[in-house]
Order: structure tokens, then C-alpha cells, then sequence
């Protein structure tokens, strides 16, 4: 008889990030830090763009790759960080775990290897799971907190038989974060071997090194030609502070963006039209918000990570990019039984290294992205007093 359910999603594994947080959600008295993202509302100008939207009856259906207003304002800042970036290499979509479910759909077939680097966050491997996809993770090692990868490893594991390569850079949840050489090494060897790579580059702008031009992360963009098997996912969630509005986008070659219409179409039709002009919005105020998000990040993590690194038993480096302290908490190997034990006995929420990858087991995951420094600093606290 069929299993009542594809099997392959009854075996895809629930988040264990909410596993921890279903373990103390709507308690008042813990300090939560396991999801990623701010604890900051949406800049107002960007809200008002959204509420004159449906004030003025913009209600309705939009085109499938996004209305060409917010085509042309992604077109216009992705060239500005990246060079010529046209329109018909974007599609808009709703946030960016939509966009790498796209992505997946547009090139997975049930059976195909999937390469993906670990530790990440766990959408990433899930959804190709979801499509039947043969995962293969290779994983970056710790040393002295921070995650480094061997190249070599990774180039032997993609062969002529790799469909895709999926990596996160800068990386949630390590901060990983490729440079522009190991970019290139990458792409010539999946050229050769035929291998489509997923980039999700959502953290771009969240970098805290000072080491590019345009001040953004290493982009596969700067090193890929436009006609690459390259797909490159965005959102607005995390650079202008819109983790609720579910809206994203996805840069790919031109000869793939209408068939990329097609899946919209089958999968959520549009995003919605308050929330692109929101987006519009958002983009034209960039200059006005993203910087401020990043040095107030920089400034959560610089005042965060001492204060880790000054307690005992625990490892960690700062993160080059994203906005999480992934440390290793040395003496407590079950990260999802310590995470657990920290909510209840501490009031302290944190997401389990295990959750990203097994190599992880024994980590920890604190997102520190947080308006008022005092809860990072009371946080802290909370974790030494546990200890
Ligand atoms: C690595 C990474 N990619 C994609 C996303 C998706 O963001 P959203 O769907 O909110 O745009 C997240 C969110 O946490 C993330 O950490």
C-alpha cells in the first residue's frame, strides 16, 4: 500500500531550532535569541509605502517576476554593487526561502546529488530533500571557534555527477564567509563539471570586514559570467529589517527566468503588491537604512563575543558576516538537551548547533541581533550564572 504521506516528507526532520523554541514560546521571563532575526520594526517609510498601497485599492494579482517597478529598483542596486544586473535576469518572490525553493524546483530532479555545505541553516538541505534529492553535506571543521573550509575536500565531492551545489555565505549560522579566490576556484571547477550553484547570499550586506570595494561580501556575481549556471538568492528580511513581509528575490541567467515565471505561477503567483511597493520603498531609502543596520549589528556582535569569550568553556571566533555567535559550549555535548535545559533553567533562548549540521552537536547559536545591547549584556549573564 502508498504511505499515507511521500515518504521523503514524512522523513525530512522538523526544525530542532523549533523544537527549543516551542519549549518556551509565550514565556515573558526568557530572553530569546534563537531566531534570525531583529528585534527591530521596519523602518516607517518603508510601512507607509505598503499602507498607501492598500489605501489607494492595490489589492490585487501582480505579475509573476514582480511588478517592473521593483524589477528595475533590484536591477538598479544589484548593479550598483555588482555591475550590470538587468531585469531579465530577476525574479521577485516571496522572501527568500521561497526563492530557494524555486531555485531547488526549477533544478532538481528526484534523484539528483546535491552538494551542500555544512553547517547551515537547515532550510537550505530540507528543501532538497523535499524534492528527492541525493544530499550530499560537506562540512567546514572548527578551529579555535571559527569554521574554516578545505577546499579540497569540497572540489572532490563535486564531480560530473553533482547537479547542484548549494552554499550560504556569509554562512548562518557560522559567519563563514567565502572569499573572492575560493569563489573562483569554485566556479571554474563546477564549469567543468557541469554543476549549477545555488549562492544564498541573503547576508551580503551584513559584513563586517573591510576587505571589498562596495563594502558587501564576496558575491558570486562579481566572478560569474551572466549566462553561469548561477542562482543567486536575496531578501529583504535581514539588510532593511523585513524578516515579516516575505519578500525576496532571485538573480539567475536570463534563458531561465521565464520558465521561472512558470513556477511562480504554481507556487504563490506573486508576491504581494503592498508588500513590493513596500520593497520599492525600502530601496530607494537603502542609503538610509542598511548602513544603520550594519553598524548596529557590528555593534551587537563586538559587545556580544567578548563577553562569551570570557566565560568559561567556551569557543568562539566573531563572525566575518551574518549575525549570529556560534560558539561551542564545551562539557554540554547535546546541544538540543543544553538548549532546552537553558530556556527552562536559565530563560535564556538560544537554537542548537545540531540543528545546522551534525558536525555542530555541542554548539550553540545566539542571534545578536538585538535593538537594546542591555538584553545581550543581561543574556550573557544569565548563561555565566547558569554555568
Ligand atoms: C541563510 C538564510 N537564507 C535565507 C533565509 C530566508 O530569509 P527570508 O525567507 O526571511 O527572506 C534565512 C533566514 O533566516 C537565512 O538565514
Amino acid at each position: 500500500m502508498k504511505p499515507f504521506l511521500r515518504q521523503t516528507i514524512l522523513d525530512v526532520e522538523e526544525s530542532r531550532i523549533r523544537e527549543v523554541a516551542n519549549a518556551g514560546m509565550g514565556r515573558s521571563d526568557v530572553l530569546a535569541f534563537w531566531f534570525g532575526e531583529s528585534d527591530e520594526v521596519t523602518p516607517q517609510v518603508v510601512r507607509q509605502a505598503a499602507i498607501d498601497s492598500i489605501n489607494q485599492g492595490e489589492t490585487f494579482y501582480a505579475h509573476n517576476l514582480g511588478m517592473p517597478a521593483l524589477r528595475e529598483a533590484v536591477s538598479t542596486y544589484m548593479s550598483d554593487l555588482h555591475g550590470t544586473i538587468g531585469v531579465e535576469r530577476l525574479a521577485i518572490t516571496s522572501g527568500g526561502v521561497n526563492a530557494l525553493m524555486l531555485a531547488v524546483q526549477a533544478l532538481v530532479d528526484a534523484g539528483d546529488e546535491v552538494v551542500a555545505v555544512t553547517p547551515v541553516w537547515p532550510n537550505l538541505t530540507a528543501q532538497a530533500l523535499v524534492m528527492g534529492a541525493h544530499l550530499k553535506c560537506v562540512s567546514l571543521t572548527p578551529l579555535q571557534g571559527q569554521w574554516v573550509l578545505d577546499m579540497n575536500v569540497l572540489l572532490s565531492s563535486i564531480t560530473s555527477s553533482t547537479r547542484l551545489l548549494i552554499v550560504n555565505s556569509p554562512n548562518n549560522p557560522t559567519g563563514w564567509t567565502l572569499t573572492r579566490q575560493e569563489q573562483e576556484v569554485l566556479l571554474a571547477h563546477c564549469r567543468q563539471t557541469g554543476t549549477w550553484i545555488v549562492a544564498d547570499e541573503v547576508y551580503e550586506r551584513l559584513y563586517y570586514e573591510n576587505d571589498t570595494s562596495n563594502g558587501a561580501a564576496p558575491s558570486f556575481l562579481d566572478v560569474c559570467a551572466p549566462d553561469d549556471r548561477l542562482v543567486v538568492v536575496h531578501s529583504f528580511s535581514k539588510s532593511f529589517l523585513m524578516t515579516g513581509w516575505r519578500l525576496g528575490w532571485l538573480v539567475m541567467p536570463a534563458a531561465m527566468t521565464q520558465a521561472m515565471g512558470k513556477l511562480i505561477e504554481f507556487n504563490t503567483s506573486c508576491a504581494s503588491v503592498f508588500t513590493q511597493r513596500a520593497g520599492i520603498a525600502a530601496l530607494q531609502h537603502t542609503a538610509g537604512i542598511t548602513p544603520q543596520v550594519l553598524a548596529h549589528l557590528k555593534l551587537c556582535r563586538n559587545t556580544l563575543v567578548p563577553l562569551l569569550q570570557a566565560l568559561p568553556g567556551i569557543e568562539l571566533a566573531p563572525a566575518r558576516g551574518g549575525m549570529y555567535a556560534f560558539f561551542k559550549l564545551h562539557g554540554h555535548p547535546d546541544s538540543v538537551a543544553t538548549a532546552k535545559r537553558l530556556v527552562l533553567e536559565a530563560g535564556l533562548g538560544l537554537a542548537p548547533g545540531e540543528a545546522f549540521a551534525p558536525a555542530a552537536q555541542g554548539w550553540l547559536r545566539w542571534c545578536f541581533a538585538s535593538k537594546d545591547l542591555g538584553r545581550l549584556v543581561q543574556g550573557v549573564d544569565r548563561l555565566k550564572a547558569w554555568l
